[in-house]
């Protein structure tokens, strides 16, 4: 679940850049998705297929600093699945940068890791010009997504959390994405499209890699009419157990209860789930649930540092709560590289730090060898010397890099492996064009600290930093 700490680590460096962005210029109020009824679906939802684009509107973002002209953006409404099939209804955020490539789009997952049940932490809510800024991740990412932008390509970021802010529903997720691909797909005259199957690259990083995973697993059978030709994917929490055993009672066990509220949500697995968890938790459980259905990624870590949902203080079950049938069955449910028909056809970049402090190297790792296993195309690349924050920074150039091959179709097939023993950026690593991108990346590395030093030593102090 999460990446928290990367957020938290560039958020610092780009923190001037945030506040400086043009908040007068948003004259239209921005609504709460619960309050805006642009995000309301229409009842044709329920004899729509997935993909469908139910509403449509333009809305003027908000860029911090680096891109000098407006770009067109759009929001789609669009029919995606639940867990149990039933229609629902998802947004998602398309930026057409003046000039771009018309055939093909970069399919950009944020690590918005929240469950708030009013939206706040949806990206598509965030991006919005004059919307407070809630959620740090969402807005700290941007800057990697609008490297995507200055490069030439359309990009589309979906809510793939779903209406419900799913937090760690990989399937919801993963069909989230391919349902707002084929959105894209659907909307393509309007956006400047000049192909009906316009080639298509996914990227995600720890939340945004549970969406990229799903979505790259899922797409041979729920989306094989995709044009997809490759999915780029980093810090992956592949096996949900296994991150909550990592970072349970640690500075990031904040994401623990947003999970447990994503995994519950109604979407999801709220029908089994929700009662279970009602019955077992305690007053300080419950309360612990209740801030998490209303607040964002770094709230949650500032509020239940150091403790532990796989306590009596939390809950009546103490540590058997793993072995909880429902619960494990929600938890099992998302083991990614599991089944050999949920294994990506399009090659796969995966980048991962041995040291990574919130999702488990190994579990990535295990993710490697079982698609690989199957007969999956990846590159997996070790990161020696990285945390989970600066390895999102120091692992970019390399994903970048992998998007591009992959759209000229030039990534070898087969299984691969490297060490990278970078602990800087080259400040050249993503061409001369992207260099104000790479110098906020380069102060968001000194911030963070080798291996994320300074984050490990004092999240807390660290996240008050920027909230
Ligand atoms: C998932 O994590 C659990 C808990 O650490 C572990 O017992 C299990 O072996 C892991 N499974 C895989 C496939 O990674
Ligand atoms: C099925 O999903 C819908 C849409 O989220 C939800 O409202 C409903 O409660 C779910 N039903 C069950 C039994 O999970
Ligand atoms: C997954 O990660 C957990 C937590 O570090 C670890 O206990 C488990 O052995 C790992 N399992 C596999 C198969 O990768």
């Amino acid at each position: 679940m999460l990446n928290i700490k990367s957020i938290v680590s560039i958020a610092a460096a780009v923190l001037p850049l945030v506040s400086a962005r043009p908040a007068s210029l948003g004259t239209r109020a921005v609504l709460l998705p619960e309050d805006d009824p642009f995000y309301q679906a229409p009842i044709t939802i329920d004899s729509s297929a997935p993909g469908t684009v139910l509403k449509s509107r333009k809305v003027a973002t908000s860029f911090f600093g680096f891109i000098p002209n407006p770009v067109e953006a759009w929001q789609l409404l669009y029919r995606t699945n639940a867990v149990n099939g039933t229609a629902i209804s998802a947004v998602t955020t398309v930026f057409v940068p003046t000039g771009a490539k018309t055939d093909r789009f970069v399919s950009f997952h944020t690590a918005y890791d929240g469950s708030s049940r009013d939206g706040k932490c949806d990206p598509s809510y965030n991006y919005q010009l004059g919307a407070p800024q809630e959620d740090i991740i969402s807005s700290v990412e941007f800057l990697l997504l609008q490297a995507f932008l200055i490069d030439g390509y359309i990009v589309s970021a979906p809510d793939y959390e779903g209406p419900d802010a799913a937090f760690g529903a990989g399937r919801l997720e993963g069909t989230g994405v391919l349902d707002s691909i084929r959105a894209v797909q659907n909307f393509g005259s309007t956006l400047g499209l000049t192909t009906t199957t316009p080639a298509v690259v996914g990227y995600g990083y720890s939340g945004g890699a549970i969406a990229t995973g799903w979505a790259a697993g899922l797409q041979p059978t729920y989306a094989p009419e995709l044009n997809i030709k490759g999915w780029a994917q980093g810090g992956t929490p592949a096996n949900l157990t296994g991150t909550t055993v990592f970072i349970d009672g640690t500075a990031f066990s904040g994401f623990l209860p947003q999970a447990l509220v994503g995994l519950s949500s109604p979407s999801a697995y709220g029908a089994t789930l929700e009662p279970k968890i009602d019955s077992i938790v305690t007053t300080e459980g419950a309360s612990q649930i209740a801030f998490a259905e209303a607040n964002c990624g770094v709230a949650n870590l500032l509020q239940f540092p150091f403790k532990s949902v796989q306590s009596i203080e939390f809950q009546t079950e103490g540590d058997r709560i793993l072995y909880d049938p429902v619960l494990a069955y929600a938890l099992d449910q998302q083991l990614m590289g599991r089944f050999s028909n949920e294994t990506p056809t399009a090659p796969v970049y995966l980048f991962h730090a041995t040291s990574d402090e919130i999702i488990p190297y190994a579990n990535a790792s295990t993710l490697y060898n079982e698609w690989c296993g199957y007969g999956a195309s990846v590159d997996f690349v070790t990161y020696a010397n990285g945390g989970h924050a600066t390895t999102e920074v120091l692992g970019f150039p390399g994903a970048f890099e992998f998007v591009n091959s992959a759209f000229a179709g030039t990534v070898a097939s087969g299984c691969s492996q490297q060490t990278k023993l970078d602990s800087t950026l080259n400040p050249i690593a993503l061409g001369a064009q992207l260099e104000p991108i790479l110098v906020a990346l380069l102060n968001a590395l000194a911030a963070a600290g080798t291996q994320d030093a300074n984050i490990k030593a004092d999240v807390s102090n660290f996240a008050k930093t920027i909230t």
